[in-house]
């Protein structure tokens, strides 16, 4: 990889939203993507990693190809002998990009999709990696709603992601997989999100990592997220999305 783009990597907020099943990723990264958008960080690229989709939908985006989905498929030719050469078929990831991903106006997205276990040359977290490698010249910042649990935060993603956003909620399983990421990525890399966790409770979170902020339970984003309406609809004084935009301004993303 050429230098110019290692600099880039160094330089521009790589994000990766984790966190415990069911906390609240999906909602914070959408929310903190249309923050970034509608500042002067932009394009963002966004990935959407979890293997079942969620920023997608969440942000309005309608796919028609994920990244793993177009390798399969051109896998499966190779096989049949469509293609001559199954490992080079394995190595065609502009390609797979240039057919998966979304660009729009501020922003591009990419949906991961999940890659067939067997015989596969290349993880999807490698893949993954690979593809910000690939696109990141043309961004000024990166925003990956990740997997639930620990999965995806390996060195194939992370030597790459230098801003890990942990969300818990006032749960003890959620503040056992702050601990867990937090092993292993290293408490400076973390921010800390609280999600949905009233007021007059005290936080006591597990480890070093600190707390930039809390998201209130909100009827409202709940509504949209019932009625399948993007999260980018909302209205620019939603309770959740300006607690989203203060914490971005603690993170430094936006002023
Ligand atoms: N601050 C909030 N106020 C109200 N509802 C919320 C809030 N945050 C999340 N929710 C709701 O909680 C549910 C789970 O949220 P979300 O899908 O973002 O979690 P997730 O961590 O991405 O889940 P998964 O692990 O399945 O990907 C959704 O129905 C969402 O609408
Ligand atoms: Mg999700």
């Amino acid at each position: 990889m050429a230098t110019d783009n290692n600099t880039i990597l160094n330089e521009i907020p790589i994000i990766s939203v984790c966190g415990k099943g069911g906390v609240g990723k999906t909602v914070i990264s959408a929310l903190l993507s249309r923050t970034l958008i509608e500042t002067k960080n932009k394009p963002v690229l966004l990935v959407d990693a979890d293997p079942v989709g969620g920023l997608t939908s969440a942000v309005g985006v309608k796919v028609v190809d994920t990244l793993a989905g177009v390798r399969n498929k051109f896998i499966e030719e190779a096989r049949k002998g469509v293609k001559s050469d199954i490992e080079q078929a394995a190595d065609q990831l502009d390609y797979f990009i240039l057919n998966a991903l979304v660009e729009r106006e501020g922003f591009s997205l990419l949906a991961m999709g999940h890659t067939n276990d067997k015989g596969c040359f290349c993880p999807a977290n490698k893949l993954l990696r690979s593809a910000i490698e690939v696109l990141i010249s043309s961004f000024k910042g990166v925003l990956i709603d990740a997997e639930a649990g620990i999965e995806q935060i390996n060195r194939d993603v992370t030597v790459r992601v230098n801003r890990v956003i942990v969300i818990i909620d006032a749960s003890q399983r959620s503040m056992d997989t702050l601990l867990m990421i937090e092993k292993m990525v290293g408490a400076e890399k973390i921010a800390v999100i609280a999600n949905r966790v009233p007021a007059d409770i005290k936080l006591t979170l597990p480890g070093k990592a600190e707390l930039y902020g809390i998201v209130p339970e909100d009827e409202e984003l709940k509504k949209y997220d019932r009625e399948g309406v993007p999260l980018w609809e909302l209205p620019a004084d939603n309770a959740a999305l300006l607690a989203v935009k203060g914490i971005a301004v603690k993170l430094g993303l936006v002023s």
